[in-house]
């Protein structure tokens, strides 16, 4: 499988007292869908910045996408992130900005012309269920719809890699798996999903790589050292899914059709 992230050796210390990540060796395939776990402060925010460049590494070096990004110049991070789509912990909207022109907002970023973007955002608002609060400001919605404008946010330019810091933090757990469920589908078209959580009945009802963060290092990580063999565990959320299955299906298949039809495909070269 093409690696699509590679960490080799990686530490990042923001001061003499603070080692955030230590000597981090880690990669991800293109396709793969992974849970980072880990107690509050053990890195795995870091872990994420550091792929999207938000943050250097102090040692060790970083491959995204093919391209070294370890002191990638400021000027190359638009182009990096352009084949990412981010949810932070912190939703990030833009409080001036109607939830529909944050999410448009993203695309025309990236030089979307105006009619792709016509027909783009309210479909990814239905995929959110969020079609009824377009013209609401981020200040209107509860925890659990800005997080969804920020997932939307993420997906609108179908990007190659996903990349989510607590998604489900401030939401209730149904809705939590639900917003899972959907990254899931979209991991099943060949995107690839990192998702930090520390929910572990939430990891638990998946069955995805887990890789757990502690003081800094991996110390666990399902695709190194155990077999994948946790369909036990999983049966009961098969039922969820099978009940889930058709119309997220269909949205999802739709939304990637309609995606490459308006020229967003993911693999795309700049
Ligand atoms: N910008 C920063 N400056 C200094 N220390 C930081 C900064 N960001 C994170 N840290 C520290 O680095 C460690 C790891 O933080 P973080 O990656 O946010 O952990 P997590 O996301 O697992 O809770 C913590 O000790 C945290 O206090
Ligand atoms: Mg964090």
């Amino acid at each position: 499988m093409d690696k699509i992230i590679e960490f080799k050796n990686v530490s990042k210390n923001y001061d003499s007292q603070t080692h955030a990540l230590n000597d981090v060796s880690v990669s991800i395939d293109k396709g793969e869908f992974a849970f980072i776990v880990g107690a509050s402060g053990a890195g795995k925010s870091t872990f994420l910045k550091l792929i999207m460049h938000e943050e250097s590494p102090s040692q060790g070096t970083i491959i995204v996408n093919g391209t070294n990004v370890s002191n990638l110049k400021r000027r190359k991070v638009p182009y990096l992130r352009r084949n990412m789509g981010i949810v932070f912990q912190d939703f990030r909207l833009i409080e001036k900005m109607t939830v529909y022109d944050n999410v448009a907002f993203a695309m025309r970023a990236i030089g979307s012309n105006p009619s792709a973007v016509k027909k783009r955002v309210p479909y990814i608002l239905s995929l959110v269920g969020l079609s009824h609060k377009a013209k609401s400001r981020p200040s209107e919605l509860s925890g659990g719809e800005q997080q969804r404008v920020s997932l939307a946010r993420a997906l609108v330019n179908n990007p190659a890699i996903i990349i989510a810091d607590e998604p489900t933090g401030n939401i209730d757990p149904e809705m939590s798996y639900e917003i899972i469920e959907l990254l899931s589908k979209i991991n099943e078209q060949g995107t690839t999903i990192l998702v930090v959580t520390h929910e572990h009945d939430l990891v638990r009802r998946f069955n995805k790589r887990v890789i757990e963060i502690e003081k800094g290092r991996v110390v666990s990580d399902t695709k190194q050292n155990f077999s994948n063999d946790t369909s036990d565990i999983n049966e009961g959320s098969d039922v969820i899914n099978d009940a889930l299955k058709p119309s997220i299906d269909e949205v999802i298949t739709e939304i990637k059709g309609q995606a490459e039809e308006i020229g967003l495909a993911s693999d795309k070269e700049d």
